[in-house]
């Protein structure tokens, strides 16, 4: 396992481009060695005019050269499959923005070819790389909230009206990445239902909700919103046993576990077959784990230099991104049939996972 220095190239320097251009730069793992966007003028003034790293608007030029060993791709994504592809062809692994891709078969193409390439491709799901909500996994698995009985997720402020996306395929990835990390199966839901609305006539969908029923019983539900006046950025788990609040523009208490809930005590059914429940109520202590300040997208990069390292798959790998891919199809779906309840295409391949 080599620890010297892997070389990078980012595609796209427009509104997050610079955000990856950055850490790979501060980072130990990374030299960036190549910034390619059609716009070479607005890669050079995020690059600097004394720089050795190669300013280009052609990913050929990329892809032809021997230091780029993985290439990040921050343009929209519409555009990834393309540059995806080409990249994993020339051998390069491969860093993806959310979402992985515009579709979920574009998607799988991508996740078959770097199976079949054995290279990396890993999704830039942010968030999952937040020391936020990599503790809000931690309590998960070592069951601290119990069961899982529901989770609903708000992102909402004045966000500007994509032009190519509505506010499920440009915020909702956020909040449907969250859940493939911290729900203890990923993101499997029995099904999604969709309500959008253009209140505004902007042509697409800029209030959305989405509630995703869960194996067991739990039901999830995402609210994004470009319209609103006031931002927030909220998750609540609850759980049988304990309840997590995450409040992300909350610096001082970002995360607050709730050490309450409900006890079912007796269900009785009467003669006419209704069931009547007893349900006790816990109260316990809120308090608030210590969460260290580091930016996610540092550990990103670094998740990124361990996979290709150890020849493994990183923790947002392209499977969760057609995870998140195909929630947000059928969520899509939904919508063109008024909110019904739609199946998700399960994209888990295990038959793939054994011929590698
Ligand atoms: N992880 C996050 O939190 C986060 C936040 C914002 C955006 N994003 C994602 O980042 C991606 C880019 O979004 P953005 O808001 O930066 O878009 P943008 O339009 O601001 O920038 C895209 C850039 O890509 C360049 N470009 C387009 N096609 C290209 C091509 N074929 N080759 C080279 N350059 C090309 C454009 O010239 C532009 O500079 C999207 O997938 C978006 O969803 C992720």
């Amino acid at each position: 396992m080599s620890s010297e220095r892997l070389g990078v190239a980012v595609v796209g320097a427009g509104y997050w481009g610079p955000n990856l251009i950055r850490n790979f730069r501060g980072s130990v793992d990374w030299d960036l060695v190549a910034v390619c966007d059609l716009d070479t003028d607005r890669a050079r003034g995020v690059v600097g005019e004394r720089s050795g790293v190669e300013i280009t608007a052609s990913l050929d030029e990329v892809l032809a050269r021997d230091d780029v060993d993985a290439v990040a791709i921050a343009t929209p994504a519409r555009t990834h499959r393309a540059i995806a592809t080409a990249a994993l062809q020339a051998g390069k692994h491969v860093l993806v923005e959310k979402p992985l891709a515009d579709s979920v078969a574009a998607g799988r193409e991508m996740v078959d070819l770097a199976r079949s390439q054995g290279l990396v491709l890993m999704a830039d799901h942010t968030y999952c790389y937040t020391p936020v909500v990599q503790r809000i996994a931690e309590l998960v698995a070592e069951g601290a909230l119990g069961e899982i009985l529901f989770v609903d997720s708000v992102r909402i402020n004045l966000g500007l009206v994509q032009p190519d996306v509505d506010v499920f395929w440009d915020l909702a990835p956020h909040d449907l990445s969250v859940l493939d990390r911290i729900l203890p199966d990923g993101l499997r839901p029995l099904g999604v239902a969709a309500q959008g609305a253009d209140p505004v006539g902007a042509g697409k969908a800029c209030v959305g909700y989405l509630s995703l029923p869960l194996p067991g019983g739990a039901l999830a539900h995402v609210h994004v919103n470009w319209l609103s006046p006031t931002k927030i950025r909220q998750m609540v788990i609850g759980g049988s046993e304990r309840t997590l609040v995450w409040d992300d523009l909350n610096p001082q208490q970002r995360l607050s576990v709730f050490d309450r809930g409900v006890d079912l005590v007796q269900q009785s059914v009467d003669s006419a077959d209704r069931r009547t429940a007893s349900i006790a109520y816990r109260l316990g202590d809120t308090w608030a784990p210590a969460l260290p300040e580091r930016e996610a997208l540092s550990e990103m990069v670094a998740e990124l230099a361990r996979s290709i390292r150890e020849r493994r798959a990183p923790q947002t790998d392209g499977g969760a991104g057609l995870r998140v891919l195909s929630v947000l199809e059928a969520a899509a779906t939904s919508l063109r049939a008024r909110g019904a309840l739609v199946d998700v295409m399960s994209t888990d391949q295990p038959e793939l996972e054994i011929i590698r």
